[in-house]
């Protein structure tokens, strides 16, 4: 009879022992302990047994049910924290919901998008590409060579001798002629780089690159696109002018300065006391740039242009440090 009740225990334990979770611990308890188990069953018979052995049995049997039930209790302790079960944790569904918090296009992405629609509409399309450029693209092929001291306009960050991070999105000329024949009618609008940071200037800034090749194309096409393009941008009697300038790639060159936003040309700190502030450098296309990517020199004329996007979102907006764009700083970016 002792034999048997221990038999039970040992049986219990080693079910104990090898419970994973809750739900294991629970079976075993039910098992051996529950109305119908092993051990409460062999206790229920205990009336059955001859007298002399009843008390002896019935001791035995409820010591094993003392230490079963206690190594359950141990067991359920020991995991905890470790396989918890899927619903012991209790869940408050009368805790209000976590609300997302819904964001809005950067003020540099509206811009740009606004200036790429304003050109679209005039029939350019958008061409994009690499950050990372050969030097061949940036410079050589825009009749900038080795040595040549327009390189010093732009202070490069060099990956290699022959690697660049594009410090204009200029390159974007040649990529798009080399693949396309005249007429050509893109903008390219993307990340450019430069060494250089103070409240004008950031190491990366955006900007918009225009190109237009055809028969034909002259001069007062150049002003007719950028001075429907400026009244589109700003307000439409923004007062410009085209101030003769100097692009190893563009001959003739010119900066294009609108009247100063903030003293309308009276003279201010923003445009230095001039009254004009500038937004974008242009020129005819250089012949010397069409035979890097054999055009006929004779037979297509072209302009370009190329315009910083943080510059002009700072003139529509009046904001007075181009850091400001690139801080995160949500009370500045919810504005916009
Ligand atoms: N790439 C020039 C710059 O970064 C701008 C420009 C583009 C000028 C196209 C002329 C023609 O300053």
């Amino acid at each position: 009879m002792i034999q048997a009740i221990r038999q039970i225990e040992a049986e219990a334990q080693t079910a104990l022992a090898s419970a994973r979770n809750e739900k294991d611990i629970e079976a075993v308890a039910i098992r051996f302990l529950g109305r119908k188990g092993a051990l409460t069953g062999f206790l229920r018979n205990i009336a059955q047994l001859p007298p002399e052995e009843r008390a002896a049995a019935g001791k035995q049997a409820n010591e094993a049910k003392k230490s079963l039930e206690a190594a359950v209790k141990q067991a359920k302790k020991n995991l905890s924290g470790k396989d918890r079960p899927e619903n012991d944790t209790p869940i408050d569904i009368s805790l209000p919901g976590r609300r997302a918090t819904p964001g809005h296009t950067h003020p540099i992405s509206q811009i740009t998008q606004e200036i790429c629609s304003i050109l679209e509409r005039m029939g350019f399309s958008v061409a994009e590409g690499p950050e990372v450029e050969t030097d061949y693209y940036n410079f050589e092929a825009l009749n900038v060579p080795k040595y040549h001291p327009a390189r010093d306009m732009q202070d490069t960050f060099y990956i290699s001798d022959n690697i660049v991070l594009r410090t204009q999105t200029s390159p974007m000329q040649i990529r798009v002629m080399e693949k396309q024949s005249p007429p050509v009618a893109v903008i390219a609008p993307g990340k450019v780089f430069r060494c250089d940071s103070d409240l004008t200037h950031t190491p990366m800034f955006h900007q918009v690159e225009g190109l237009l090749v055809d028969e034909n194309v002259s001069f007062a096409d150049l002003k007719g696109t950028l001075t429907a393009f400026v009244h589109e941008m700003f307000d439409s009697d923004t007062s410009l002018r085209f101030r003769p300038s100097f692009f190893p790639f563009t001959e003739p060159s010119a900066e294009v300065d609108i009247l100063c936003v903030m003293c309308r040309g009276a003279g201010c700190r923003v445009c230095g006391q001039s009254g004009w502030l500038e937004i974008l450098g242009s020129g005819m296309v250089h012949p010397n740039v069409f035979r890097s990517v054999g055009y006929d020199t004779a037979r297509y004329t072209g302009f370009a242009f190329g315009m910083g996007v943080e510059r002009i979102a700072m003139l529509k907006y009046g904001i007075d440090d181009i850091r400001k764009f690139f801080n995160n700083d949500m009370r500045f970016l919810r504005q916009f």
